[in-house]
């Protein structure tokens, strides 16, 4: 399968934004990975709308929309209409996922669910057909720059099986502590999509991280 490397634009400067969204541009990176908290579903805050939208005038890349918020189905339309291309909700905020799921379909954005590290695989079981990606949370969501939770590679690997039985063209995507230590472990467990925010951020030479990540 195709990998996707999708940098988080929460460890970006965002004093240096376009700087840092032109490095993307010019990398080897596929997406830019939006991460948009409200305090609530997480611990923590990051930011809203005209930062979206700021980003889209700039990315020449899809735009990979994580919301970690309560009761998402508010927003759908609104994130359609800033610029997302992706739009990933987290099972554990959805009381009708499945509707939700056909919401963001319908708007013309591809439709991920994201686990927590809590979340068990088998719960997809009814809904992964639906799916155009699944994001296995492999830290608590809120912050950049915590430990790889290392169950993660078990999740991945039953998400692949599962996959295989019910969605063939499932992206697994992983995001949190993802480096190079990891990403190789993580594209054989199964994983084709990886977000990394300090990895590629903090890293003396970020455009070589993305390359690195992509070949691990
Ligand atoms: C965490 C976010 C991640 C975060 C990853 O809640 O969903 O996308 O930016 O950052 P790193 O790669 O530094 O763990
Ligand atoms: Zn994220």
């Amino acid at each position: 399968m195709e990998r996707i490397i999708a940098p988080s634009l929460l460890s970006a400067d965002f004093g240096n934004l376009n700087r840092d969204i032109e490095m993307i541009n010019r990398s080897n990176a596929d997406w830019f990975h939006c991460d948009i908290m409200d305090g609530q579903f997480v611990p923590n805050m990051s930011f809203g709308f005209p930062i979206i939208e700021q980003v889209k005038r700039m990315a020449q890349k899809p735009l990979d929309v994580h919301l970690m918020i309560v009761d998402p189905d508010r927003y759908l339309e609104r994130f359609k209409e800033a610029g997302a291309d992706i739009l990933t909700v987290h099972i554990e905020a959805c009381t009708h996922l499945h509707r939700t799921l056909q919401r963001i379909k319908l708007l013309g954005m591809k439709a991920g669910i994201s686990l927590n590290p809590h979340t068990a695989v088998s719960l997809l079981e009814d809904i992964v057909a639906e799916a155009d990606m699944v994001l296995i949370m492999s830290v608590n969501p809120g912050f950049g720059g915590q430990k790889f939770i290392e169950n993660s590679y078990s999740k991945i690997s039953r998400l692949r099986e599962m996959a295989e039985k019910k969605n063939q063209n499932l992206i697994i995507q992983v995001d949190g502590g993802v480096d190079l230590t990891n990403a190789a472990r993580l594209y054989a467990a199964g994983a084709n999509a990886l977000v990394a925010g300090n990895a590629v951020f903090k890293a003396s030479n970020p455009e070589e991280a993305i390359a690195g990540l992509k070949n691990a």
